[in-house]
């Protein structure tokens, strides 16, 4: 089901946090392309918000691993994907799908 989460695209290099069915989610804009994923680093307990984008990746601020912002990789063996959903926009609005 998509739904709708902001009026209007993030700023390029932002991340901005949302909520969705009781899911803490953010949503950037890098390099033109949208991309959503799940605010909670797979390592432990910290939103992927306080961190920074690098490239294409996402990187946690608190021990610095990082995570493809496409496909969710951690590039890590022990340390889970990140959670990525679709995301698309129309009419300037920005929809996920959950
Ligand atoms: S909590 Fe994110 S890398 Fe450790």
């Amino acid at each position: 089901m998509w739904v709708k989460v902001l009026e209007s695209a993030p700023k390029e290099g932002t991340m901005v946090e949302i909520t969705v069915k009781d899911r803490d989610l953010f949503v950037t804009m890098n390099e033109g392309r949208l991309y959503c994923a799940e605010n909670r680093c797979p390592h432990e307990d910290i939103k992927l918000t306080l961190g920074c984008l690098k490239g294409n990746r996402v990187k946690c601020s608190l021990h610095g691993y990082s995570f493809d912002l496409e496909t969710g990789d951690s590039l890590e063996e022990d340390v889970d994907n990140m959670l990525t959903y679709p995301i698309r926009e129309e009419n300037n609005e920005i929809y996920i799908e959950v």
